[in-house]
């Protein structure tokens, strides 16, 4: 891999350090950094999933990210399609994760409104105090559901602390209030927020002004008509659309690794 921006070519490209790359300006300030791959012709999926898009530079890039992320934010749709289990990196990557301060693994939250999550999946049942499961909610999910991740959570089979419910609140439209639920976060102590999709969360943070940084790769491919796009949900008003300031640029077989500051 070699970096365009910021330009080092006195750097080989083996040397390059991409966690320290990823780490400036992120890891003393925090926020929320969005991770996406997307085509040249800008499709989010292929069959269904980002996995087609994915290069090795790509999952690179992903693992980085979740090194430097305190928790992982999902949507209930993505943590489904793409079978999400606890994060549990292996012990050389929870001792680069040591290095810059953060706990030895990042704990994933699943926003989900109507909490019709899977409680039998592997993100649950195999969470644990130090690899634990986050339901992010709003005030509209059944009672019913709400009693039942709480019952989970509390119950024998989990030690406490493994699954934990966040009430965020809903906005008027009956979304989890995405400013809420990232204060919250910040609050527990999770200042490094790693929002891994979908293009609906994504959609919905965006609106809500809560992203800070974006990471896009650009695949070198063409998926043709039909694919999704990195963001879904309500049309955006034109006084709402963000600029962007690009902060990093690499490249590795023909594939583009973007870093984008939002700018407020
Ligand atoms: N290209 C990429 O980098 C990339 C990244 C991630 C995912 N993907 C792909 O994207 C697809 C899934 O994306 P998606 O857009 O359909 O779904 P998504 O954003 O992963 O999840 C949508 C669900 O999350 C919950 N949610 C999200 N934002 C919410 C909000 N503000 N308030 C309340 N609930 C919220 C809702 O769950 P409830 O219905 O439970 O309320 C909603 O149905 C998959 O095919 C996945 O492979 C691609």
């Amino acid at each position: 891999m070699r970096s365009l921006i910021p330009a080092d070519p006195s750097l080989p490209p083996a040397e390059f350090d991409l966690h320290g790359h990823y780490a400036h300006d992120w890891i003393e300030q925090g926020g929320v950094r969005a991770n996406f791959v997307a085509s040249i012709d800008g499709a989010a999926t292929t069959a269904g999933l980002s996995r087609g898009l994915q290069t090795p530079g790509d999952n690179r890039v992903f693992a980085a990210l979740r090194d430097l992320a305190d928790v992982v934010l999902v949507g209930a749709a993505t943590a489904q399609a793409e079978s999400y289990s606890p994060a549990r990196p292996s012990t050389e990557r929870a001792a680069t994760r040591q290095r810059y301060g953060l706990r030895p693994a990042p704990a994933i939250a699943v926003v989900s409104a109507s909490l019709s999550v899977d409680l039998s999946t592997p993100l649950f049942r195999g969470a644990d105090p130090e690899h634990p499961t986050l339901v992010v909610t709003g005030s509209s999910g059944p009672i019913s559901r709400r009693t039942d991740i709480v019952d989970l959570a509390s119950g024998p089979d989990l030690a406490p602390g493994s699954v934990a419910l966040i009430d965020a609140g809903s906005t008027p439209n009956g979304d989890v209030d995405l400013v809420a639920a990232v204060a919250q976060l910040t609050e527990l102590g999770y200042r490094r927020i790693l929002c891994e999709g979908g293009p609906r969360l994504l959609g919905s943070a965006t609106a809500r002004g809560v992203v800070d940084e974006l990471c896009l790769t650009v695949s070198p491919m063409l998926v043709g008509p039909g694919g999704s796009r990195i963001v879904a949900g309500p049309d955006w008003s034109a006084d709402l659309l963000p600029q962007l300031r690009l902060v990093g640029l690499l490249e590795e077989d023909d594939a583009l690794f973007c870093r984008y500051r939002i700018q407020r």
